[in-house]
């Protein structure tokens, strides 16, 4: 069976990283594993979150997959499986890989069927998976998302990132991905939200502002470090909470 799959969009600087990583962690914390955490921001930040290195993207080795010299006894299909499987990053309960930079201009029809086939083999391997992108509706509009089983939207709690949210399920929705639930999650919550959200969105869960994600910014600390009481730490893991109860129903209808 396909992973359980969470693509995380929104505005830029809301906090979609924040939040993929802290939801990586409370999926393994509550023994959800393993996790493929997929990093489809070209500036690529989520290891940073998680706490481990990338060595390369997806992207560097498309564009180098026909540049590079090929090691001898290799083939290129070899090799650009052999480099698709170095770039994975393995960590405690969860894999990361990072897409990288989208294509330029050259052929890579070769080398994109190849990355395809590999991403759909190395899925089957996961329980979840969750997919960080960048700002913006970008992402939404070429389809590097694919049809994930719950849109997450982070937005702050004012009136222009609810719009910017709302915006942003409208264009999935008109893109194929009508039948996908959506789940807007504010945060950076302060106590007040804009009155436009009610009636915008059926499901909707706040993160409060959390002191110590700022601290754990400035020292370049991983979300992983936050205390196991922290305010923003205990809301993503109740949105874990909702979001295995999804996957389980989702197991069970493909079941019967
Ligand atoms: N709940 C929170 N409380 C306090 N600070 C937060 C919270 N969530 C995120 N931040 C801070 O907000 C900033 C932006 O967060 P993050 O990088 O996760 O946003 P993003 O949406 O991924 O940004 P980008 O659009 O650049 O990818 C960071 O400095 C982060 O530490
Ligand atoms: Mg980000």
């Amino acid at each position: 069976m396909k992973p359980f799959s969470v693509a995380i969009s929104g505005k830029g600087g809301t906090g979609k990283t924040t939040v993929a990583a802290l939801l990586v962690r409370s999926l393994i914390a509550a023994g959800q594993v393993p996790v493929l955490a997929v990093d489809a921001d070209p500036n690529a930040n989520l290891h940073e979150a998680l706490g481990v290195e990338i060595r390369e993207t997806l992207g560097s080795l498309r564009e180098e997959a026909f540049t590079e010299q090929i090691p001898p006894g290799m083939n290129r299909t070899d090799y650009i499986r052999f480099r698709f499987r170095k770039s994975l990053v393995e960590s405690g309960g969860f894999d990361l890989i990072a897409m990288g930079r989208p294509e330029g201009t050259g052929c890579y029809c070769f080398a994109n069927d190849l990355l395809t086939t590999s991403m759909q083999l190395l899925e089957r391997d996961y329980r979840f998976m969750v997919i960080d992108n960048e700002a913006g509706m970008e992402h939404v509009a070429r389809g590097t998302i694919g049809i994930p089983d719950l849109l997450l939207i982070v937005s702050d709690p004012g009136a222009r990132g609810v719009r910017t949210a709302i915006r942003i399920r409208n264009l999935a929705r008109s893109l194929g991905l009508e039948a996908t639930p959506v789940l807007l999650v504010l945060n950076r919550w302060k106590g007040t939200t804009s009155n436009e959200l009610p009636a915008a969105f059926e499901t909707s869960v706040v993160i409060p502002e959390d002191p110590a994600i700022e601290e754990a910014d400035i020292r370049g600390d991983p979300v992983g470090s936050l205390p196991p009481d922290s305010p923003a730490r205990l809301a993503v893991e109740r949105l874990a909470g909702i979001i295995i109860r999804m996957a389980e129903e989702k197991e069970r209808r493909h079941r019967s």
